[in-house]
């Protein structure tokens, strides 16, 4: 099946003479994938710290994933530095990575590649994104706090070492699936905090929560979770991996069960994003840039 280029590429820095060497060349591999926000993300970051790159998005077929990387490594004839990888595709890159970094290995999922010397780098920036959302753009500190995470899948998964490194006082793992849950909890069990997990309806007998992060899909499909009353403790925020125009399923339903404070993954996205080109270039795109990106994101 032919692998698809589905959008314009986006470059970033431009010389006013064309005498920049060729730019560097990143892409985001994906399925759907026209609906990435990342091509613009990387534009604006590279327009900002003045980085000579190019970075589009790419359609993968659902069985073609590695096939498709490989294309696009070969294609760049040394110029391709690195990929972003979404759903469906973060266990393929896993599989697909000759090394893995700690946090990528934690994860079980890659989200971010790095191309260097003939060998592909695998590390995941997706809990790195959200405590930095959590903790910087929020100003959320969650220190000593009660943390509860909501799912036990593949999004939860990624966060699961990133939410501890914010030394809360307690991580509770929830699932409609009570297994699941027990056993993402015991995967991370070994560090100075050990997270407990449990079922949707357990969390009844449980003191509130000061952050409520849900990973789960049910917001995908406009399902509300079956979540007992009184999870929320006064000044809580609650906290959605997912974005979307309105207000998520699940923020609403926080709003009405008490939360204080409402976010969805938008500010995550855009500090993956920040983390992964951190990665590649290794500069940081400057958090005035970061918030006016998360602004225009909001409003288009
Ligand atoms: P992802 O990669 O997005 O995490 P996943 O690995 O399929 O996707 O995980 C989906 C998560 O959302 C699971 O925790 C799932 O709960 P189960 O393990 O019990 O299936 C959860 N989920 C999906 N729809 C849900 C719903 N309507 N109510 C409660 N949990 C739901």
């Amino acid at each position: 099946m032919p692998i698809t280029r589905q959008l314009i590429i986006e470059c970033g820095a431009q010389s006013a003479h064309g005498e920049l060497p060729s730019p560097d060349r990143y892409a985001v591999f994906g399925n759907p994938v026209a609906h990435s926000k990342s091509p613009r993300i990387h534009a604006a970051f590279a327009r900002a710290t003045g980085e000579n790159l190019c970075y589009e998005s790419r359609l993968a077929p659902l069985d073609g994933f590695v096939e498709a990387v490989r294309q696009f490594i070969l294609e760049g004839e040394g110029c391709a530095k690195g990929a972003n990888v979404t759903v469906p595709f973060k266990e393929d890159a896993f599989r697909l990575a000759d090394e893995l970094t700690p946090r990528a290995r934690a994860a079980g999922a890659v989200n971010t590649l790095c191309f260097h010397e003939g060998r592909i780098w695998g590390d995941n920036t997706d809990g790195a994104g959200l405590a930095r959302d959590i903790a910087g753009n929020l100003a959320f500190f969650a220190a000593d706090r009660r943390i509860l995470l909501l799912g036990a899948g593949g999004a939860a998964r990624g966060v699961v070492e990133s939410l501890l490194a914010l030394s809360p006082a307690a991580l509770v793992i929830a699932n409609r699936g009570t297994d699941k849950a027990k056993a993402l909890a015991a995967a991370f069990a070994g560090g100075a905090l050990a997270p407990r997990g449990m079922g949707l309806a357990a969390l009844a007998e449980e003191p509130a929560f000061d952050l409520v992060i849900n990973a789960t899909s049910a917001s995908l499909a406009g399902e509300a979770l079956p979540l007992p009353a009184g999870i929320f403790a006064a000044g809580s925020l609650a906290y959605d991996l997912m974005y979307d125009k309105g207000e998520t399923p699940f923020l609403a339903q926080a709003r009405e069960d008490g939360a204080a404070r409402l976010a969805d993954g938008l500010g995550m996205l855009v500090e993956q994003a920040a983390e992964s080109f951190f990665l590649w270039r290794g500069k940081r795109p400057e958090a005035a840039v970061r918030a006016a990106l998360m602004r225009q994101l909001r409003a288009t």
